[in-house]
């Protein structure tokens, strides 16, 4: 039986096994796909155990999206992302010739979360909270849709001003001042817990924004729920979740015989499984 995991630290909330679990069975491949949590110190041995077969594919979570790319062979990411969350092994008919690559599927994911409810980007006004580990593929994908400004504001300023060197397109706002937008999206941790509070005055914001939260659970943080109430458009983060986790599936199902992986169905079961948590 093939085994796949997802690494992180916290791990717990992770909902990829459930995911791909189900996907496995769905197509009949014998795998099994379990979470881990890790210290980075784990990271050397896992991706040997990938070389040895012993583990087919990985996910990586936060934190550690970044400190795997030293141990890869290849990642084929953006330079500007420097973010892996998929690593498999890459055969090669050649003996000896493997290769464990890196790839990060959020970019895709984030754009078809986009795509999926038919909302355009293209010269709108984007404020983006936060510079953790999903941000700059966030930003990447939100550049190649042509917003009109991508701002940026983050508690930790220098945070921000690295991103800004990676994108030099993006303004930097200071955390708590809060710029006319379009669209703006919560990249930080900041709803995961009941008490989160974004420094936010939801009454000075006008009417008919788009409110996107990159959480998922809790279903509607308090920056949803917030803007829900003003009737503003709302999206959390599940269905950026699932187009990854699709794309991640479908490298993880590459075969000689498969040359582009299986592209698992995304259906009401599925999104069902997700909410039962
Ligand atoms: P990652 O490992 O992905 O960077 P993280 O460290 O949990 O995840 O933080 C992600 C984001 O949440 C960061 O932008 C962080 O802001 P800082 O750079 O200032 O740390 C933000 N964040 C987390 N807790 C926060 C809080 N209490 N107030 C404001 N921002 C917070």
């Amino acid at each position: 039986m093939k085994k796949y995991l997802v690494i992180g630290n916290p791990i717990d909330h992770s909902l990829s096994p459930k995911l791909h679990n189900y996907w496995f069975k769905e197509n009949n491949i014998d795998a099994v796909y379990e979470k881990k949590q890790i210290k980075e110190s784990d990271i050397e041995e896992l991706i040997l155990a990938i070389r040895n077969d012993q583990i087919e594919g990985i996910n990586v979570t936060v934190p550690f999206k970044n400190s795997v790319i030293p141990f890869l062979d290849k990642a084929e990411i953006s330079e500007k992302t420097q973010s892996v969350n998929t690593i498999y092994k890459e055969r090669n008919s050649l003996k000896g010739s493997d290769k464990i690559v890196g790839r990060n599927t959020d970019i895709l994911g984030f754009r078809y979360s986009l795509e999926h409810i038919k909302y355009s980007v293209k010269g709108k006004k984007i404020f983006l909270l936060g510079a953790g580990g999903v941000t700059p593929s966030i930003i990447y994908a939100l550049e190649e849709m042509g917003p009109s400004v991508i701002m940026l504001s983050n508690r930790t300023k220098k945070k921000a001003e690295d991103l800004k060197k990676l994108f030099p397109q993006i303004e930097i706002v200071e955390w708590g001042n809060i710029k006319d937008f379009d669209m703006i999206i919560n990249t930080t941790s900041l709803g995961l817990k009941e008490n989160d509070k974004l420094p936010i005055n939801y009454d000075q914001v006008s009417p008919g924004k788009f409110f996107y939260d990159v959480i998922y659970n809790p279903k509607k943080t308090n920056f949803l729920l917030e803007a829900e109430k003003r009737g503003h458009q709302i999206e959390n983060g599940k269905m950026m979740f699932v187009y990854q986790a699709q794309e991640a599936f479908r490298l993880f199902t590459i075969a000689p015989n498969i040359e582009s992986g299986i592209l698992p169905l995304i259906n009401k079961k599925v999104l069902k499984l997700l909410e039962n948590d």
